[in-house]
């Protein structure tokens, strides 16, 4: 499959002297980048853009950029790429430093994110597009219909859930299970809200506690004992494949993505009828920071043109198209305080709010290793393969030797 998108990548490119920009994302998100560059172009006529659409999974665009930016291709010049990313893509060598490119203006206006994972060795290698953060949303009908409010717990849900579905036919809690990196962010979320963590602030593997426990627990409760959700959650569940059944009224809560709001806003049953707040907690609100960026390939032969498209995508204008058109959360502060942008998004403020304290998936090099080691161990306590204690005590082990063998290089 790789293979065939670098064929892609490189026939098509090698013939023009377009700006390509590489993104994957849905087919709605798409639709409305096609419609920026347009606009870029118009402004622009000197410069042309060529888009390389990848498919939106994570895993995959992965995949492919170890692949082209792996082998110093200099076919693509813009990349978006995920925030786990930038840590691993830097060390490597395959982003273009930012520093002698932008203003200072320019970057004091980002949301304070960009200070925390878009630098590294004091080198600026991205700028964040679009500030994601998880979500739960509700069927608003259904709660008012029952006389339940959105749950401020995990215990609250559970318990609206087996009420709602005794008389409805729904599941209760639509969210991504199946093994892959958006199974770690729900990991991190329920652990966060439980103060539990992977990793802390010293480096020391601490993944091995009650509080974790509590939560793999939980998570494969969920699933087979309480029976909020549907039984292929491990195995089929991801952000697409959990809207879809969520948009087609089988679910009472979906955990999403900010992208999800825009698309229920165009589902004429849905506008009326969802609901959206932050997560439910055990004993504090959390959420996982999941942006996307924009960066500039180290072997780019059009540096200073993929730059002016970076520039464009990042403005204040842009941000607001963005905001407004595809309900993805701004990364230039001054937004958050946009009245139109507030009265379309009404999750605004829950993101403002959840960056301050947000959890960060560990920004380190060797991020795809640890991601790789939740990623399955968490799957075989969901499927029942393995018990949540023995799960925890073989990834602490498994942490510390990734570890301990990246902190020799
Ligand atoms: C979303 C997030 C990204 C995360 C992915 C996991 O795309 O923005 O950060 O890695 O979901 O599926």
């Amino acid at each position: 499959m790789a293979g065939a998108w670098i064929a892609y990548t490189f026939s098509r490119t090698s013939k023009t002297d377009e700006v390509v920009f590489s993104i994957g994302a849905g087919t709605e998100e798409i639709r409305f980048v096609k419609k920026l560059i347009e606009r870029f172009e118009g402004e622009n006529p000197a410069t042309k853009v060529a888009l390389n659409v990848l498919p939106a999974p994570t895993d995959q665009q992965h995949h492919y950029y170890l692949t082209t930016l792996g082998a110093k291709s200099p076919d693509i010049d813009v990349v978006r790429i995920d925030t786990i990313w930038i840590a691993e893509f830097a060390s490597a060598g395959w982003l273009e430093p930012l520093d002698d490119y932008i203003t200072a203006e320019n970057r004091a206006s980002f949301i304070p994110i960009l200070e925390k994972i878009d630098v590294g060795d004091n080198d600026l290698y991205a700028l964040p597009w679009d500030a994601n953060i998880g979500l739960l949303y509700y069927r608003k009908d259904l709660l008012e219909k029952y006389r339940e409010k959105p749950p401020d717990t995990w215990e609250e849900l559970i318990s609206i859930c087996k009420k709602i579905s005794r008389s409805e036919h729904i599941y209760g809690y639509l969210w991504q299970g199946k093994q892959y990196e958006g199974l770690v962010c729900n990991f991190l979320e329920f652990i966060g809200s439980n103060n539990g963590g992977i990793i802390d602030a010293d480096g020391n593997v601490i993944i091995n506690s009650p509080h974790n426990k509590k939560i793999l627990d939980f998570m494969h409760d969920v699933i087979w004992k309480h029976r909020i959700s549907p039984p292929n959650t491990h195995s089929e569940l991801m952000e697409e494949s959990s809207r879809h059944l969520f948009q087609q009224g089988k679910g009472i809560f979906l955990r999403n993505w900010t992208y999800v709001w825009d698309l229920c806003q165009k589902d004429p049953f849905l506008k009326n009828n969802v609901g959206v707040s932050p997560l439910p907690k055990f004993v504090r609100e959390s959420s996982v920071y999941g942006g996307w960026h924009l960066a500039i390939n180290a072997y780019s032969k059009k540096k200073e043109k993929a730059w002016q498209l970076i520039e464009f995508l990042t403005s204040h204008e842009t941000q607001r198209e963005l905001a407004m058109n595809l309900s993805w959360a701004p990364t230039k502060s001054l937004l958050y305080k946009d009245p139109e942008i507030l009265q379309q998004l009404p999750f605004l403020p829950v993101v403002e709010r959840s960056l301050e304290g947000v959890h960060m998936r560990p920004t380190l090099p060797y991020y795809p290793w640890i991601s790789d080691i939740l990623q399955k161990h968490i799957s075989r306590v969901l499927s029942g393969q393995t018990s949540s204690q023995e799960a925890l005590e073989d990834m602490q082990k498994r942490l510390v030797e990734v570890h301990n063998e990246f902190s020799r290089k």
